[in-house]
């Protein structure tokens, strides 16, 4: 049953507190003792006085109203979202990372420091990478630190390179990335099959190319098998080659980006090794390099000294400098260590094959009924466009509709137009796989036969569709009494 939550405002009772405190024997500070009168209102804000009980409720039914991965299936491409163990929670509550403060001397946070020298190990080994900084605190943030390191290696040997090249499949983030770091954007196309169209590539590439940014496998799902060929004609060219890993979790244990000529790229620990974070949270996005690009990482880096101990390495001349304060995202850190040990070096294997295994069984129990614009086998997400002759039914509309089953819609409308990125994850049941095939199914005979039915979903939700000009345009963010 659907019901109107009413604003805290709605339900406030004059006189009703949600704390009840002794009175304290102590003075309190009056406000005119700390502020200066002219800054003083004349009176407090009108906030809303609510009991506890309506308090907790008012929230238990709000946050009830969530779609999370805790409650429902949640296939966002490109987004990972996926089950995040509650043992990772649990090191992360430990006192010896949860009580730490960031000034504190290095001789008190050995612990700490040992797990991240590991860690950056770790994804070094799972990269094929030389060294790993996990100072950049998002895959967005660990792009930028992998461009300013190439920048700096081009100038480092007296060239001055300008061009970045991107797939058209590429996500946002890379593009972006290019422009805040001074360089100039340049697109590849791509083949029908998603790959990387390489004579378009090979027509692009020039002296004054200083990367390649690829995410292989890429935003269609697809594991581009030129990628060695690609590194080639890179490295032919005095260019680097940059691999957004925010989709390792297709390839853990089974490819390394070294291994295919990879120079520099970023993990997107906050998906990949636990943590997802789709639609915002906390990320990291620690960068890896190969020997040559070592000397630019950010500083400090860490290390283990000769006598066993960890500590911070500020001595390289060359480094971009600092692009985090402190070092790097620890909460996600320290997650991530902890998943990669409690699944070890044949449990992320494993982890990858079943991701690719599910995107392939979903695409396979569907694809009879949804167009597929390339095709199998798909790595660990896949797209359809569903699209219906004689409909005027849209990827929206599939996506509204999806709630009304309790499924979080996929990514939509990206890497081509009107498309759904589907990403089930190594962590769903095939019952659960099942059932969302079986809704999706469903769906395409509803757009046949009721499409007005996709049309005006969402039907079971609190909100329906909303005037998306008028929320951009228009947004009311506010309550104001008597909604004035
Ligand atoms: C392929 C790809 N690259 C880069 C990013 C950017 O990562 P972040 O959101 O952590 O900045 C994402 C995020 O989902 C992604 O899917």
């Amino acid at each position: 049953m659907i019901t109107e939550e009413p604003l805290l405002f709605e339900i406030s009772c004059p006189g009703q507190t949600a704390v009840a405190m002794p009175d304290t024997d102590v003075p309190p500070v009056r406000p005119e003792q700390v502020i200066p009168k002219t800054l003083l209102a004349d009176a407090p804000p009108p906030l809303p006085e609510i009991g506890p009980l309506d308090l907790v409720r008012h929230y238990t039914a709000l946050a009830h109203r969530l779609f999370s991965i805790d409650q429902h299936f949640y296939p966002l491409g490109s987004c990972t979202m996926k089950y995040n163990p509650r043992v990772n929670e649990k090191a992360l509550a430990h006192s010896g990372m949860a009580d730490l403060h960031p000034y504190q001397r290095d001789e008190d946070v050995q612990g700490l420091l040992e797990m991240m020298h590991r860690l950056a190990e770790y994804l070094a080994e799972v990269g094929g990478m030389a060294e790993v900084s996990l100072q950049p605190a998002a895959g967005a943030h660990g792009e930028m630190t992998g461009l300013l390191i190439i920048n700096a290696y081009h100038r480092d040997r007296g060239q001055k390179r300008s061009k970045v090249l991107t797939p058209d499949t590429a996500h946002g983030t890379n593009p972006a990335s290019c422009m805040m770091c001074g360089n100039t954007l340049v697109t590849v196309k791509s083949q029908p099959d998603g790959r990387v169209d390489l004579a378009d590539l090979r027509s692009k590439v020039d002296a004054d190319t200083a990367a390649l940014m690829i995410t292989n496998p890429n935003t269609c799902g697809k594991f581009d098998s030129q990628i060695g060929d690609i590194a080639d004609l890179l490295h032919k060219a005095g260019a680097q080659l940059y691999l957004d890993g925010a989709n390792m979790n297709a390839v853990m244990g089974i490819t390394r980006p070294g291994d295919f000529g990879v120079d520099v790229m970023h993990y997107n620990t906050h998906k990949t090794f636990s943590t997802p974070h789709g639609c915002g949270g906390p990320g990291s996005g620690p960068v890896g390099v190969a020997e040559h690009l070592r000397p630019f990482l950010p500083v400090p880096v860490i290390v283990r000294r000769e006598n066993g101990t960890y500590g911070w390495d500020h001595n390289r001349p060359k480094s971009i400098g600092k692009v985090r304060s402190f070092y790097g995202q620890i909460g996600v850190l320290v997650r991530a260590y902890a998943y990669m040990r409690a699944l070890g070096a044949e449990g992320l294997r494993t982890a990858s094959e079943k991701a690719v295994l599910a995107a392939n069984y979903v695409a396979a129990r569907i694809r009879h009924r949804y167009t597929m614009p390339f095709p199998p086998p798909y790595a660990h997400e896949f797209i359809t466009v569903p699209d219906f002759e004689g409909t005027e039914i849209r990827e929206v509309d599939f996506a509204k509709r999806l709630l009304d089953y309790g499924i979080h819609p996929p990514t939509m409308s990206w890497p081509i137009h009107h498309c759904l990125m589907i990403e089930p994850t190594e962590t769903e049941s095939k019952r659960t796989l099942d059932r969302f095939c079986d809704v999706l199914l469903t769906m395409a005979d509803e757009a046949e036969r009721s499409p007005e039915t996709l049309r005006t979903a969402p039907h079971e939700m609190p909100v329906g569709r909303l005037d998306e000009v008028a929320a951009a345009r228009k947004p009311v963010v506010r309550w104001r009494a008597n909604g004035g």
